[in-house]
């Protein structure tokens, strides 16, 4: 199954099952009106993947525009509408999608466990840096599910912490500060905890485990809980 079609298919669960997301959308926004910086409170906002609204309604300062864009609709479907707010079908692999947004006025790009997704992340980076303004972009990385991936003999189909943090270096053309944080949720057996990554859309649509790979994880696997690794890159200097 695509990445696509995995998100549509359990997009009405999304809001349900994606506890760590929803941390990492609080974490973007809070680390982001912190700083006092000028910029720490966008009125023109662009969000990549938005998904079903987890920034958009984490946002309680006055915008005027928000433009937040997925290649879902069922999840476009879920994300908050208002007179000030555009729900953008594209897809962030297409570089014309960010030929047109270009044309637009924004002062903050913002994205949200969703760039691990992309086909290719360097050039992802370079669409956005072209931008010249300043961003906050959390990124999952290859230690999420690391001892689930070892257990099952599996590697990781998400960029490395190391990768992002080489692109981000090279692509973003500005001082960046990136962090590492790591996340667990905890499950009852691992049972429930492979049901939540087939109903979660953080399988990315690999048809994740054959039937003696999922045998191995319930015999093996070691843990009470799934890890997560999660890569914060943020840029306030081009406010
Ligand atoms: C884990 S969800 C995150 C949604 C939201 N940003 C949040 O924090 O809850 C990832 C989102 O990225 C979207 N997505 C994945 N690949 C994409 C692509 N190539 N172009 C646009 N959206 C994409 C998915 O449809 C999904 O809504």
């Amino acid at each position: 199954m695509s990445v696509n079609k995995e998100f549509s298919k359990y997009a009405h669960k999304y809001q349900q099952l994606n506890q760590i997301q929803a941390e990492v959308a609080r974490k973007l926004i809070t680390s982001l009106t912190r700083t006092g910086h000028p910029a720490c409170k966008p009125k023109k906002i662009l969000d990549l993947g938005c998904g079903s609204g987890a920034i958009y309604n984490l946002i309680d300062w006055e915008i005027e525009k928000f433009v937040g864009v997925d290649f879902s609709s069922n999840m476009l479907s879920l994300h908050p509408k208002a007179q000030n707010v555009t729900c953008k079908l594209g897809d962030f692999n297409d570089t014309k999608l960010f030929e047109e947004l270009r044309e637009e006025q924004f002062d903050y790009i913002i994205s949200a466990s969703a760039l691990q997704w992309a086909d290719n992340v360097q050039r992802v980076f370079s669409d956005i840096a072209k931008f010249d303004l300043p961003f906050s972009l959390a990124i999952f990385s290859a230690g999420t599910f690391a001892t689930l991936n070892k257990t099952a003999g599996l590697s990781s189909i998400i960029p490395s912490y190391e990768i992002l943090k080489e692109f981000a270096q090279n692509a973003l053309h500005v001082d960046v500060s990136i962090e590492k944080l790591s996340y667990s949720l905890e499950f009852e057996n691992t049972r429930e905890m492979l049901r939540y990554i087939k109903r979660s859309g953080v399988s990315g649509g690999r048809n994740l485990l054959t039937y003696k790979q999922t045998k191995k994880l319930m015999d093996e696997y070691p843990l009470r809980y799934l890890e997560f690794e999660v890569v914060y890159i943020n840029s306030f200097s081009k406010a």
